[in-house]
């Protein structure tokens, strides 16, 4: 009975970003508290990032019974890409490492009934030193996510500053829509901000993001877990009100990203 009439009150009065993404919050795997930037193939195949361990992981979700629970994206973090663009200027992935390409791996995930979710950055490089997405180049990289068939994009903040979020944000949110393709957008922009009004606006954030950090990465360590929920516990009356269908807090991976031993999803619920 609670649950009809708040969910009634979300869908009345909070408005969110109108694609038809994430109207539950968001469940999957994520490559990087474990896998960080390991691009060392030669020396470490089973552990880098390359297209054989999220076609792994996919085999995981779908094999073992997480697919059924809800546990659907695939998400590459940093350091998949090339150092270089194209010759026309678009990303494109390490050729060693993602030999088949992304499109072909989006293609993968979705044969198995799984998405497939990719990263970048508003700056002039992401946070790992590879080529970013600064405000020249949204349209161009949200189109050729799009025509890789990616269901998911994660927009991280390094080496941007305040002005350039503000702009960039909400461009690559119009950017995303204007391809066509529904596109589960999650902004790193609070996090960059600190996490709080009155810097941070999250009646914006819920009108152009489903899902956003708020908070530093998890680390491997029950400290930083404890650190997340804190600050999560700390700020819940700011918090609550932000969160609601297609527009979500994200502490991490502390709320549904399994790591690569299958951390509980405790806190999920
Ligand atoms: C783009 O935005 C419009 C208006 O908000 C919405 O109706 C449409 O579904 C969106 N399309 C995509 C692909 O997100
Ligand atoms: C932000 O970066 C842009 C582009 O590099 C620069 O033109 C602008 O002055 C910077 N703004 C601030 C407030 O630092
Ligand atoms: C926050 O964003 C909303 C929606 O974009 C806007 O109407 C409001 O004025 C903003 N609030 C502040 C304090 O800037």
């Amino acid at each position: 009975m609670y649950g009809a009439v708040i969910f009634l009150v979300c869908t009345l009065y909070a408005s969110a970003l109108d694609n038809g993404q994430m109207l539950t919050p968001p469940m999957g795997w994520l490559a990087w508290e474990r896998f960080r930037c390991d691009i060392d193939c030669v020396n470490d195949p089973k552990n880098c990032i390359s297209e054989k361990l999220f076609m792994d992981m996919a085999d995981r979700l779908s094999e073992d019974g997480w697919r059924e629970l809800g546990y659907v994206y695939v998400n590459i973090d940093d350091c998949w890409s090339s150092m270089d663009r194209d010759k026309d200027g678009r990303l494109q992935a390490d050729p060693k490492r993602f030999p088949s390409g992304i499109k072909k791996l989006a293609q993968y995930m979705h044969d198995r009934g799984l998405k497939l979710g990719i990263y970048g950055d508003m700056g002039t490089h992401t946070c790992g030193g590879y080529p970013g997405t600064p405000l020249e180049k949204i349209e161009l990289d949200a189109q050729t996510f799009a025509d890789w068939g990616v269901d998911m994009f994660k927009y991280d903040g390094c080496y941007s500053n305040a002005t350039e979020q503000e702009q960039g944000y909400p461009l690559m949110s119009k950017a995303l829509n204007a391809t066509g393709r529904p596109i589960g957008y999650s902004c790193s922009w609070p996090a960059y901000q600190g996490g709080l009004p009155p810097k941070v606006n999250y009646t914006q954030l819920g009108e152009i993001c489903n899902l956003w950090r708020n908070y530093g990465d998890i680390q491997d360590s029950w400290d930083s877990i404890l650190s997340i929920v804190d600050w999560f516990f700390e700020n819940q009356d700011v918090l609550i009100p932000a969160a609601g269908p297609g527009k979500w807090n994200d502490p991490d991976m502390v709320r549904n990203l399994l790591k690569h031993n299958f951390f509980p999803p405790v806190f999920c619920r």
